[in-house]
């Protein structure tokens, strides 16, 4: 599996495991399943309701702890310095792990839910390095953070994000975002590649696969990691997550990347940074 380097040296496989809605029993299978099919990265959420399953999922796949490379998040209502840290201990009690490969602000504070949305990240960030320190966390990232939000955090971190996952698929994939964080020196993680389902039915992506005899599901994936961005898919499909891995086999052309880059926009989520919790669609 090829790996990006982060900012801070350590790497990160190019390609992931989502688990999003994968709970219960679902998220102990296909947790398992993924890691007995070569994914070595694994990506959850407090918020997730399902850190135990994939800690049940991790032990019964058998791979060593050392090899799998897990990310958590600090959930959004959850912000601030002592916060951070007692968020952290029980996300490490539900993994059922001594330390997190990579822990994330999962939302940045907004000025909707935070009176001081600025100190609320500030503080969690503070918190999160000195878990960093004390070796409880590999690495420390953000997710869902603006250019302005990362620039505020600047101004008191001592340790800048290596990652910021972001929502990014065909049809929505924040470019000008993306390049700052490339400025920055911060590697992008992509959330829903596939927008959850929504990229399937378009005719050109369709097209596209069509050429390479492969699936939309594999286009859309490859153009990810195509722009040297984490791609992190769920799937609680046995043959789908056996299929999501295997993106070495083909390669999307130029023309192919930039006719996919240009595509109009379609499939947002509807879950944006500074209106949460409501959404804009
Ligand atoms: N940081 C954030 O705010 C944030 C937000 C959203 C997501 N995430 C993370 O990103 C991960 C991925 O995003 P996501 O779960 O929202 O959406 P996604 O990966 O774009 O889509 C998942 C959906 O696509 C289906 N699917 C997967 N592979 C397929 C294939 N080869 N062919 C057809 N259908 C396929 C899955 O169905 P089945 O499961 O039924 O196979 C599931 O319904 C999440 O699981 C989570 O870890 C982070």
């Amino acid at each position: 599996m090829r790996n990006l380097t982060l900012n801070d040296g350590n790497n990160i496989p190019i390609v992931g495991f989502g688990t999003y809605k994968a709970t219960e029993q679902d998220g102990i299978d296909s947790v398992k399943h993924a890691l007995l099919n070569g994914y070595r990265l694994i990506d959850t959420a407090a918020v997730y309701g399902n850190e135990e399953a994939v800690g049940k999922g991790i032990k019964a796949s058998g791979v060593s702890r050392d090899e799998i490379y897990v990310t958590t998040k600090l959930w959004r209502e959850n912000l601030g310095y002592e916060s951070a840290k007692e968020e952290l201990e029980k996300s490490l009690k539900r993994l059922d792990l001594d330390y997190i490969d990579l822990y994330l602000i999962h939302w940045p504070a907004n000025a909707k839910n935070y009176d001081k949305w600025q100190e609320a990240n500030a503080e969690s960030w503070k918190a999160m390095e000195e878990l960093q320190a004390e070796g409880k966390i590999k690495s420390i990232g953000v997710s869902n953070f603006f250019e302005e939000h990362l620039d505020t955090l600047f101004k008191t971190a001592n340790v800048k994000p290596a990652l910021n996952q972001i929502e990014f698929h065909p049809g929505y994939w924040q470019k000008e975002l993306v390049n700052y964080c490339k400025k920055q020196n911060i590697v992008v993680e992509s959330w829903s590649p596939l927008a959850r389902g929504k990229v399937f039915e378009n005719e050109e992506l369709k097209a596209i696969a069509k050429a390479h005899n492969t699936t939309v599901a594999k286009v859309c994936l490859r153009w990810v990691i195509q722009h040297d961005v984490i791609v992190i898919p769920k799937s609680t499909t046995e043959e789908r997550i056996e299929s999501n891995i295997k993106l070495f086999d083909f390669e999307l052309s130029d023309e192919e990347m930039k006719q996919i880059n240009e595509l109009p926009e379609f499939g947002f989520s509807g879950e944006h940074p500074l209106f949460w919790p409501e959404r804009v669609i």
